[in-house]
């Protein structure tokens, strides 16, 4: 439901300033307390987390997972903001922090077992949490509710749409192409006005590597950016169906986005091939005058592209039945982006290209696409050869609640040069600060084929690089920031800005401290810092009761060191990594300000008197 604009100012906050440290800094007058950290027990007869690291993969099936990300709160009833299913994504985890210390340990891992791989794959994927306010209004996870359900790396799931069932999509396991074991590297996230949520599949090339001497990658391998060494992560060393010599089709059955109905915990998670395969960062619906459903993706990686899908069917709110699989029917596009009239003024026109096989006369005539169930599995390569416009790192999407333009999140792109020319939508080179872009669609129909786009805004620094990276005009000294990536409109309007990008504090970052989230007003452009995380984390994931009065944001990986200022003194020859796996409460210890190792959590924000978030 669309909530009418507030007449007081839209952004009515004192801004918080950068800095880095180890807490969650917001706004006077609110507080935020962490919640359902990595390794709370969640499905009844789960363990309690072990602080030390040795939970088992049994234990972590029942527990939240780690690396909490994108996320979507489903009221128990219509308007309820009293109770409901908070439904999160696992996109990764830190194998830093992950297991127990081990005596003479030579690298992060130690001993490595399958029992290690399981719990890694354990905790990815989805956590549904029945969550609930008591008599005293403190938010609290309903023990052994029924709807309580985590879906991770080996949950059975159904591929459906045009890619479910061909030559590519079948392994050993699954000789029909009809069942996919697992979902990896959930990102962002969407939802759909029938009920379900949306998980988005993104890296999941680096789960998957070969042992095999003298394997040689396919062409569709390779565009995707399996590996050929180790991953972070090792699968490969001890499951087959993470080697890709040994298994060639597995990594063809992630990439998608998975649709997921909380609200049946008995219910199938369901790979929704027709939305296409890419590096999925979220998936941002809205509807058509006529009731047709629009999502739209990006593919987050370097000089990758912009997607939106349009459904074939209309979402009927009459008729449950009919929507369930509307998200199986319909057209894939992808973005071209041109200059328009004028060139470098931060704004142009666009047009939407088909991908479809018999539709399209360039994929019509193209070999390596046989049929469109190929030109779905290999969605980067179809967009590449019709095309489109390389954009830096599209990562998330959001669509406004009443003018419907859209918005979208352009991360950074450092390797943005002459292979890859520079254009007015991605106007800069060595692009370190990201931008922000919006588009109107012709007609102000979701579905047409063509629009118009600017910039919301060009990130900069104006205090660290005044000449060359000053960045848009609402760019100041006080709202500087780099890299954003999670982007979500509020029912009111206002746009929530999350950034993952560097926090080093020094540089081209000066004066920009831990990653943060700001508020932007899509009507004056004002930007104003409403959060600071923790230490090393990334800050990601929102969502909002009905009444706007709880927030939920997500902090990912606190305590990754990377640049940090802040980091540990690691003596002299040791290994980053390996120092920490043994020392994994040396750097940060957030949420529990008491020490121990730090875990990524959702954290709940709320007004001290009571009142709506950002009024
Ligand atoms: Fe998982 Fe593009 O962030
Ligand atoms: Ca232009
Ligand atoms: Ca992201
Ligand atoms: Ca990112």
């Amino acid at each position: 439901a669309v909530v009418t604009p507030p007449a007081a100012p839209m952004i009515n906050f004192k801004a918080v300033a950068a800095n880095s440290g180890n807490a969650i800094v917001v706004p006077e007058g609110y507080k935020a307390e962490a919640f359902v950290p990595w390794g709370t027990p969640l499905v009844k007869g789960a363990p309690a987390w072990k602080p030390d690291g040795s939970n088992t993969a049994a234990d972590q099936a029942l527990q939240m997972g780690d690396n909490h990300d994108g996320m979507h709160f489903f009221p128990m009833s219509e308007g309820n903001s009293n109770e409901g299913l908070l439904v999160m994504n696992h996109e990764y985890i830190n194998p830093e922090y992950f297991y127990a210390a081990e005596a003479g340990q030579t690298d992060i891992y130690g001993t490595w077992t399958l029992d290690k791989v399981r719990k890694a794959q354990h905790a990815h994927g989805v956590s549904v949490v029945h969550v609930k306010k008591d008599a005293a209004g403190k938010w609290g996870v309903v023990a052994d509710s029924a709807y309580n359900r985590r879906i991770h790396g080996n949950t059975a799931m159904a591929i459906t749409g045009p890619a479910a069932g061909h030559s590519l999509m079948q392994t050993s396991a699954d000789p029909f192409g009809s069942y996919a074991f697992g979902t990896l590297n959930n990102c962002g996230n969407g939802w759909t006005p029938w009920g379900t949520y949306l998980t988005c599949e993104e890296n999941f090339n680096s789960y998957f590597s070969t042992t095999v001497a003298g394997a040689t990658r396919t062409a569709l391998m390779s565009r995707y950016g399996l590996a050929t060494g180790n991953t972070p992560y090792q699968w490969h060393l001890l499951d087959n169906r993470f080697d890709w010599a040994k298994e060639p089709n597995e990594s063809n059955r992630f990439g998608w986005i998975v649709e997921i109905d909380p609200f049946d915990p008995a219910s199938t998670p369901k790979k929704r091939t027709a939305l296409g395969r890419i590096k999925h960062e979220n998936a941002a619906y809205v509807l058509t005058d006529d009731k047709r459903v629009v999502v739209y993706m990006g593919d987050d990686q370097a000089d990758e592209f912009v997607y939106k899908f349009v459904s074939d069917g209309k979402f009927d709110p009459a008729n449950p039945n009919a929507n369930k699989n509307l998200l199986d029917h319909g057209k894939l596009y992808v973005a071209k982006f041109g200059d328009g009239t004028t060139k470098g003024d931060s704004m142009g026109t666009g047009e939407w290209i088909l991908l479809d096989k018999a539709a399209n006369p360039i994929l019509a005539a193209n070999a390596s696409f046989p049929d469109q169930a190929t030109v779905l599995i290999n969605t980067r390569q179809a967009a590449t050869v019709v095309d489109a416009t390389k954009m830096d790192r599209p990562e998330w999407v959001t669509v406004h609640p009443s003018t419907r333009e859209v918005y979208l999140t352009l991360t950074n792109n450092s390797g943005r040069n002459d292979a890859t020319p520079l254009n007015d939508a991605n106007p800069r080179a060595n692009n370190v600060y990201g931008q922000i872009i919006r588009w109107r669609e012709a007609g102000n129909n979701p579905a047409a084929t063509t629009f118009e786009w600017d910039h919301f805004v060009l990130a900069g620094n104006p205090t660290a690089n005044p000449l060359k990276s000053a960045g848009s005009a609402n760019i100041t000294a006080d709202n500087t920031f780099n890299s954003p990536d999670g982007l979500a409109f509020d029912p009111e309007g206002r746009l929530w800005i999350q950034t993952d990008g560097a926090n080093s504090n020094t540089g081209n970052y000066a004066g920009q401290g831990n990653n943060q989230m700001l508020v932007g007003d899509p009507k004056t452009k004002e930007i104003r810092r409403f959060l600071v995380g923790p230490d090393g984390c990334e800050v990601t994931g929102i969502t909002w009761t009905p009444d706007m009065k709880t927030m939920f944001v997500n902090i990912q990986h606190p305590g990754e060191v990377g640049s940090h200022p802040r980091k540990p003194t690691i003596p002299a020859g040791v290994n980053q990594d390996l120092y920490l796996a043994q020392n994994p409460t040396a750097f940060s210890s957030w949420p529990n300000a008491a020490g121990g190792r730090p875990r990524s959590a959702t954290v709940i924000v709320t007004k001290i008197d009571g009142g709506k978030i950002g009024s």
